[in-house]
């Protein structure tokens, strides 16, 4: 069995969020996570602890969470936070694990969060000081391009993943939000940032705006990253990046690297059973993304 890569479901979170147009109800939601855990998947992030003002799709958190916990205590599920109510709201829901969300650009921070970096940092240590106990995996938003302020350095992002190493974090999620990186940047990102903090862990968050997807997150894995976030049917995108499309599909990174030899654990054929399954029931209010079911390739697992 070759090396393991850990494909870590998001859909349930950045997927839902992007469909506006009609509230999934939280029952479907969860038939939808059921089968995506059938299917192997063993980390999944289940949803948001946002303001219903902001993402009305994301108001079921709490019964979400609850679900999980009690149903799946053996699968590591954790939240996306935008702020320290949502790291409070989490932590009262019993998860252990939450993903807070900063953005490389000022201004894309500004417009998702409405935070300047330095308000983000405050807020930060604010979840830090008063949920220790909390394990963090922190969205470093728009790390490759910004729909405001365009093209993203890798020093810039040294820099900013530098301050938040020297607050303590040392799990960082690398994303490409609206999909503009392309693989020679992404070896050149994730080479500066495991040289410059060899005890950090990182993982890769791609959305797949030109197709570059699954070039972008393989090149991830071949830099030594295990740790991938997909989502079924590649359903997503941030409603606060313009032309934000969405994310690589679960079942194509999986088909790819079971096919490589990887080993993910999670079976494509279950997979691809589940992603069908949810397009009838988000059936045209997919945003923007291409979902090719039809394309059915035999396969190992
Ligand atoms: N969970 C639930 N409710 C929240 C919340 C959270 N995490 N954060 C804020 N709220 C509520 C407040 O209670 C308040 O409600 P009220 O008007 O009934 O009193 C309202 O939202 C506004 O609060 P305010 O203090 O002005 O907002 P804020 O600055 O703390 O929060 C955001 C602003 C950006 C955090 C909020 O708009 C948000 O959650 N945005 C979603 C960002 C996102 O998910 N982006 C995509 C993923 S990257
Ligand atoms: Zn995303």
């Amino acid at each position: 069995m070759g090396k393991h890569v850990n494909v870590v479901e998001i859909g349930p979170r950045d997927g839902f969020q992007s469909i506006s147009c009609m509230m999934i109800p939280t029952k479907v939601k969860l038939e939808i996570i059921e089968a995506i855990l059938a299917a192997g998947v063993k980390t999944l992030q289940c949803t948001s602890f946002v303001s219903p003002k902001a993402i009305p799709q994301m108001q079921d958190a709490a019964k979400i969470a609850a679900y999980m916990l009690e149903k799946h205590p053996d699968i590591e599920t954790f939240a996306l936070v935008p702020n320290f109510q949502g790291a409070k709201l989490a932590a009262e829901a019993g998860l252990k694990k939450v993903a807070p969300v900063i953005s490389l650009s000022a201004s894309h921070n500004q417009n998702n969060v409405r935070r300047t970096h330095q308000e983000s940092f405050d807020e930060l240590k604010r979840i830090m000081d008063t949920f220790p106990e909390l394990e963090l995996d922190l969205d470093v938003a728009t790390a490759f391009g910004c729909p405001f302020e365009g093209r993203m350095t890798t020093s810039a992002l040294v820099d900013f993943v530098g301050k938040l190493h020297d607050m303590g974090i040392r799990q960082f999620n690398i994303c490409d939000t609206i999909g503009v990186a392309y693989p020679a940047q992404v070896r050149e990102a994730f080479g500066a940032l495991l040289t410059a903090f060899p005890d950090a862990r990182f993982s890769a968050h791609i959305h797949d705006t030109r197709n570059m997807g699954i070039l972008n997150s393989l090149e991830a894995v071949r830099c030594g990253i295990d740790t991938i976030q997909t989502t079924l049917g590649g359903l997503g995108g941030c409603p606060f990046a313009p032309g934000a499309s969405g994310n690589l599909s679960t079942e194509d990174m999986v088909w790819m690297l079971n096919e490589m030899g990887y080993d993910t654990g999670i079976s494509f054929s279950k997979l691809l059973a589940a992603a069908k399954d949810q397009v009838k029931v988000i059936a045209g209010n997919y945003s923007g993304h291409h979902i090719n079911v039809e394309a059915e390739t035999p396969c190992k697992a």
